[in-house]
């Protein structure tokens, strides 16, 4: 029997809290640092449309189906699998879950290493007087290198553990509540300046301009990976939240306005940075070094640069840690829940084989730079192997879930606060759960993959 049968459940203390939590989850790192590079290795425009038809059709429907599934059952990712259908093989969707969570969290916590390191560039005014080559060149000395880039990721764990250690209210809501809103105010500071900048107009052209022959398979599964990652979807992240959302919340508000944030925030990041990336003549394509390299050049643009390039990364940094706890978060819950751990023990052992496999992907920069599995670097492995699978494959599973195993019923029940609530949508998102999603998950999938060829 689990300890949560005994001790009451922490839970979130306030609704606003409830917004900045889940919404610091979803803002993150792959707002601000993923998705304008994938968006630009995917041609812009068309990438962006297919990202909102996603967002939409299949994103909504997924967080709604995870908040519902985590407060009704009161329990982790995979403890509310077992709870809501016992004795049956669904947990392994948690399993999945948490499985993504390790790979999910060994990557990112190597970038937002790099977001740390930006910090004391900033400070040190490292940028001044510096063209876009040698800010390439810094950001490639510096990711290929050893020892500096596994300090800082280890610091960065060692910060999220730290918060996921102090629980709910007086960790996770506690930061979450005064950062995000700073880091909304930086990104319109930073559009302003790039939509300002001489050329910028080729930019926002290529994030706004939809060119459709540009689109391939490989686009459209990334828009589908890209749209899980962002919004924290298909691993369990937003069921384990969920389960300490009051029975009293909205959950319909909830995910809009989470989700609004969100995308109204990836897009944000794109029209700070694609400008940039025009007026400076940087490709739009060049991978994960994209904001490291374009961000830097900006500030050099404005008056008081180094004081926004300082405000920035800092934010940044916030940003990736409000979104880190989430996923530490996953494995923390279900260690101290299925297997009784407390909650610091879990979250240390957690936080070790995480920052261990997070190792191997700081290093696929520099010494393990050579050591590729299916033609990836370890890092694009674990990126490509959460993101573009288990994350879309959770979520196909999680809507089969709600609406072919636990019913329209149930479902009603839980997002209606039993009856509280009058839900004039409910059919469509039935709808949505049961065939739209799981259908359009299933094409995407199979035919990214290259398992079909149409
Ligand atoms: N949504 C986060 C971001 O965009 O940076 C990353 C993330 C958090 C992915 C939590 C998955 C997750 F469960």
């Amino acid at each position: 029997m689990s300890n949560s049968d005994f001790t009451p459940r922490e839970s979130f203390g306030s609704r606003f809290g409830i917004i900045a939590a889940a919404a610091g989850s979803a803002v993150g790192l792959g707002n601000i640092w993923k998705f304008p590079y994938v968006a630009g290795q995917n041609g812009g425009g068309a990438f962006l449309f297919v990202y909102l038809l996603f967002i939409i059709a299949i994103g909504l429907p997924v967080m709604l189906a995870e908040f519902s599934i985590g407060r009704r059952a009161q329990r982790n990712a995979i403890g509310s699998f077992k709870k809501l259908a016992p004795g049956s093989p669904w947990y392994l969707v948690g399993v999945m879950g948490v499985a993504a969570a390790f790979l999910i969290l060994s990557f990112y916590s190597a970038v937002a290493g790099w977001t740390l390191e930006y910090i004391i560039k900033a400070l040190t005014n490292a940028f001044a007087g510096r063209d876009e080559t040698d800010l390439n060149l810094m950001f490639g000395s510096f990711i290929s290198g050893t020892w500096r880039p596994l300090f800082w990721q280890l610091l960065f764990m060692v910060l999220t553990a730290w918060i996921v250690m102090a629980g709910i209210k007086k960790g996770i809501e506690k930061y979450t509540k005064v950062l995000m809103p700073l880091l909304v105010l930086m990104i319109v500071v930073l559009c302003i300046r790039s939509v300002t900048l001489p050329g910028s107009r080729e930019g926002l052209a290529f994030l706004f301009r939809p060119d459709f022959s540009k689109l391939t398979a490989d686009a459209v599964l990334s828009a589908l990976g890209q749209a899980f990652f962002s919004l924290s979807l298909g691993m369990g992240t937003l069921i384990t939240y969920g389960s300490y959302i009051g029975k009293n919340n909205n959950l319909t508000g909830t995910v809009i306005q989470v989700s609004a944030a969100d995308t109204i925030i990836a897009v944000m990041a794109g029209i700070a940075i694609f400008p940039a990336v025009f007026a400076f003549g940087i490709d739009p394509a060049e991978g994960p070094g994209l904001v490291f390299i374009t961000l830097p050049g900006i500030f050099q643009q404005m008056h008081g640069g180094y004081f926004f390039a300082l405000i920035f990364f800092i934010l940044l940094a916030v940003a990736a840690l409000t979104s880190s706890i989430s996923i530490l978060e996953v494995v923390v819950a279900y260690l101290i829940e299925e297997l009784n751990l407390a909650r610091r023990k879990a979250t240390i052992l957690a936080g070790v084989m995480i920052t261990i496999l997070g190792v191997f992907c700081t290093l696929s920069f520099g010494v393990l730079s050579e050591v590729t599995i299916f033609g990836m670097v370890i890092f694009d492995l674990m990126d490509f192997t959460s993101s573009n699978i288990l994350l879309p494959l959770g979520g196909l599973f999680i809507v089969l879930f709600i609406g072919w195993y636990l019913g329209a019923g149930p479902a009603r029940r839980e997002i209606s606060n039993d009856g509280a609530l009058r839900l004039g949508y409910f059919p469509v998102f039935m709808f949505l759960v049961k065939f739209i999603a799981p259908f359009a998950i299933a094409l995407v999938f199979i035919y990214g993959l290259g398992l079909l060829r149409i």
